[in-house]
């Protein structure tokens, strides 16, 4: 039995992995790390609104959709961690599948992550994946080097103040709190287009770690694309800065949204997609720049939704110039609420991982 089979984020999709919202904290501050906020366990109200809308989306994927929904285990992430290089009072939460496995074709990697209070967050996912392991004969599991995480692999210096000059200009050159020292990358980092990987290096992905990407998947053909977006001076997951929604098609090219405040670098625009069949083009906005209270990430979650397949998508109901765009491209919205959610570290995209979609590995760069 096939159960994993995924190779980009539009094919019709059929079985999905949705996160968690339980035991969820604010990590501590950290080298790789600095919370914009107090640290420690999110509200009992906030984690229950958040499961609610989580559940919700479970059963609108079950009934309308016909995709099999896991979840994985909700382990105690407020508990203490200790290895031989750190300790932490408390860690993190397994909302976001998506920022730790990649699937690519049949295999799934357990990533290496590159904060420590998302170090063993993938063991969150252990039954599921043993599962498939067990099932589908030709799933590949990968487990990408842990690394140690160790002081030396964090650049102490790095400018936490987001508005300093000093830190656009780390971030312009392409220097973050995380260093070459090891191979470090968040899946979240990576944006599958069949046989073309696009990878962000960021404040969750270094020189190194995409090196390792690259050499792991030559052999099977696939080609990965280091990706650079200069004005966000805090770059972390590619999945609302840059996302598909339609794909190329004999008729005309296929469509990139791109995060308007963030464009892509002139140069890796000429590179990877010039002459290609892609077009760029700037991201709706999203319906309201406000996002809830105690949320981590941007409004351009707006752009963070889910293609159930090539024209259908789950987004959130709120966001209306995502939705219109959308519609106007022919492809229908399924419409959920969602924002209690985007407290827990990202969207609709974050809190899935396609693990089967029906369709083959294609080359979408002749
Ligand atoms: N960088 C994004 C923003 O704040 C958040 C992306 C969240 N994505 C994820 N896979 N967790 O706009």
């Amino acid at each position: 039995m096939t159960i994993v089979n995924s190779h980009n984020d539009w094919d019709p999709l059929e079985e999905i992995i949705i996160g968690v919202s339980d035991f969820w904290c604010v990590p501590n501050e950290e080298p790789g790390f600095k919370p914009p906020q107090r640290s420690g366990k999110r509200s009992d109200e906030h984690i229950d609104k958040a499961a609610i809308q989580m559940d919700n989306l479970e059963r609108v994927l079950t009934s309308q959709c016909n995709v099999t929904v896991r979840r994985p285990e909700k382990i105690d992430f407020t508990q203490p961690a200790k290895t031989p290089f750190f300790s932490l009072a408390h860690q993190h939460g397994a909302s976001c599948p998506r920022d730790t496995l990649l699937v690519i074709g049949n295999e799934i990697m357990e990533t290496t992550m590159s904060r420590r209070a998302r170090y063993f967050e993938s063991m969150a996912y252990r039954k599921i994946m043993n599962d498939y392991f067990e099932k589908d004969k030709e799933m590949l599991w990968t487990m990408v080097p842990k690394p140690t995480m160790a002081d030396a692999m964090y650049n102490v210096d790095f400018p936490w103040d987001i508005n300093c000059q000093e830190r656009k200009q780390w971030i312009r050159n392409y220097k973050y709190q995380i260093n070459e020292t090891e191979p470090l990358f968040d899946a979240a980092e990576v944006l599958r287009l069949g046989k073309d990987l696009i990878v962000q290096q960021s404040t969750t992905a270094n020189k190194k770690g995409i090196e390792w990407l690259r050499r792991h998947v030559k052999s099977r053909g696939y080609r990965v694309h280091e990706i650079h977006f200069p004005d966000d001076l805090y770059p972390i997951h590619i999945d609302s800065t840059l996302a598909p929604l339609v794909p190329p098609t004999k008729e005309r090219k296929g469509i990139l949204v791109n995060c308007p405040e963030r464009p892509i670098a002139k140069e890796d625009k000429e590179r990877i997609f010039e002459g290609s069949n892609w077009e760029i083009i700037d991201a709706p906005p999203p319906n309201t720049m406000t996002v809830p209270d105690l949320c981590m990430s941007s409004a351009w979650l707006s752009m963070n939704m889910l293609l159930v397949g090539p024209d259908r998508a789950v987004v959130e109901e709120t966001e209306i110039p995502t939705i219109n765009f959308l519609e106007s491209l022919g492809i229908k919205c399924i419409r959920v609420p969602y924002r209690d959610c985007y407290r827990f570290g990202g969207g609709l995209h974050c809190h899935t991982l396609d693990v089967r979609r029906r369709g083959e590995c294609y080359n979408y760069f002749p």
